[in-house]
């Protein structure tokens, strides 16, 4: 890269969005420090090794360090001559409310106020309720005249984070009011994303606001688009029609698409569940609540399908069913993650567990994760070892080693050859044609 459009960038917070976003900006061949305040997360990023499953992501550490370009520390002085700061903690949900914690985007502030330089843009990456913006805006521009804020919401996906990241499909800049600043601001993000924006990534410069609500919109509609088809499998389900045949058909007219149209067990993770509530809780507060009151209804759709997962369980088991073993497949929130935030499948198998069921549980890669939360359950390492002795198979996460599973290898190890495909991924042809009763979700 050109030495002149190498900028120094700090990344604040470096969990999924955080890490992911640093290694792929010092891959851009930007001069990048990670600040992050749990010690134990540094150290492994300082080591070249990501603290979560992300596929690309150690490599990507490492050749950032090894070029000298990637550093960590748990020092925010670190920063102090940083051009760009991004920040990328977490916005969780509060505990009793459906709204977003704040706290730790109004800390990651804090601390960053004292190495501040004017001239410096600290650029927003976490999702947050619209207004957040303005207020930090404020509270940047008292305590370090000159210094700036712009909005650059981030749209990765966990287990393509890399991809997504050095290969946005577009990017957004909400800027300051003030056409000067606006302009400063928008120069530093311009020479930071030049690459992606020379191969021609759509970019849109707007206000603070609309980037903000640009974010949660986008989950909100993803989430809206999973829970209508999941509400048409519920119709299925007492018609006797097939959901997935429906999802093809509707898919084919462009307009519709046949992306994030699969039913299932419904949607999870850090990011579609609590943006929803956050949005319909700063929506209320905002007086116009009605306008998205439609997102209870897709939140109350998504963890009815939980249900229904268990209720099949239950009713394939009979009456003695805590007295039998269920083997589930996948604990994390979807396949190449090891993230089970919101998990449905970890949800389905604690709910089976917690009416006495004999739960044996398997994940490729969130096994560790779901014990630490859950440390009553039984794990297997493999889906051989789980579905040993099961009267009732149960998929929850589509993983390929569980797509690919062999139905006449896993006939021969079950007590009862039936299996519950809370994806919809499996065939259910060849699952049937090796001695399974076959149950989909809404199929
Ligand atoms: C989501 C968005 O897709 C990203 O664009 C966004 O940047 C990110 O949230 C975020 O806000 O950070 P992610 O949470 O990684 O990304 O996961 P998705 O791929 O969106 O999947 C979310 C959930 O929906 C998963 O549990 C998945 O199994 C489920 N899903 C997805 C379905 O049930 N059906 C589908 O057809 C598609």
């Amino acid at each position: 890269m050109d030495q002149g459009n190498v900028v120094r960038a700090s990344v604040i917070g470096c969990g999924y969005l955080g890490a992911v976003h640093a290694a792929s900006l010092a891959a851009l061949g930007h001069e990048v420090v990670g600040v992050d305040v749990d010690q134990d997360k540094i150290a492994l990023l300082a080591r070249g090794e990501a603290p979560f499953f992300e596929p690309g992501l150690a490599d990507l550490l490492q050749a950032g360090m090894s070029a000298g370009k990637l550093r960590f520390s748990t020092d925010f002085a670190a920063a102090a001559d940083c051009q760009l700061h991004f920040l990328a903690v977490g916005t969780p949900q509060m505990r009793g409310s459906q709204a977003a914690d704040l706290t730790f985007i109004h800390a990651a502030v804090d601390a960053l106020l004292p190495w501040l330089r004017p001239g410096a843009v600290v650029v927003g990456k976490s999702t947050v309720p619209v207004g957040t913006a303005r207020e930090l805006a404020d509270k940047i521009a008292a305590a370090v005249p000159g210094a700036l804020l712009a909005w650059n919401p981030e749209f990765l996906r966990e287990g393509f984070a890399v991809e997504d990241t050095l290969r946005p499909d577009r990017i957004v800049y909400g800027l300051p009011a003030d056409a000067a600043e606006a302009e400063a601001a928008k120069a530093l993000l311009d020479q930071l994303y030049a690459k992606p924006l020379a191969s021609g990534c759509p970019l849109i410069s707007t206000d603070y606001q609309t980037a903000e609500l640009v974010k949660v919109a986008a989950n909100s509609f993803l989430a809206t688009k999973i829970s209508f088809i999941n509400a048409m499998a519920e119709i299925a389900e007492v018609v006797g029609a097939d959901v997935t045949k429906l999802a093809d058909a509707i898919g084919f007219d462009q307009r519709i698409g046949r992306k994030f149209l699969n039913a299932g067990v419904g949607f999870g993770g850090g990011c579609l569940p609590k943006d929803i509530r956050a949005f319909q809780a700063r929506a209320d507060e905002l007086g116009t609540g009605r306008s998205v009151s439609f997102l209870s209804e897709v939140d109350a759709i998504n963890l009815r399908r939980r249900e229904r997962v268990v209720e099949l369980v239950l009713a394939s088991l009979g009456d003695d069913y805590q007295q039998k073993r269920v083997a589930v497949l996948g604990l994390a929130f979807k396949p190449e993650s090891d993230d089970v935030r919101d998990s449905p499948a970890l949800d389905v198998a604690v709910r089976l567990h917690g009416l006495g069921v004999g739960v044996v549980a398997t994940d490729p890669q969130a096994i560790g994760n779901a014990r630490r939360l859950h440390p009553q359950l039984d794990f297997a390492a493999t889906a051989e070892e789980a579905v040993d002795g099961a009267e009732v198979v149960v998929l929850v996460t589509e993983w390929r080693q569980y797509r690919d599973f062999d139905p006449k290898l896993a006939h021969a190890l079950v007590a009862r050859p039936v299996v519950i495909d809370g994806r919809n991924c499996l065939d259910a042809d060849r699952w049937r044609d090796a001695g399974w009763t076959y149950l989909g979700m809404g199929r």
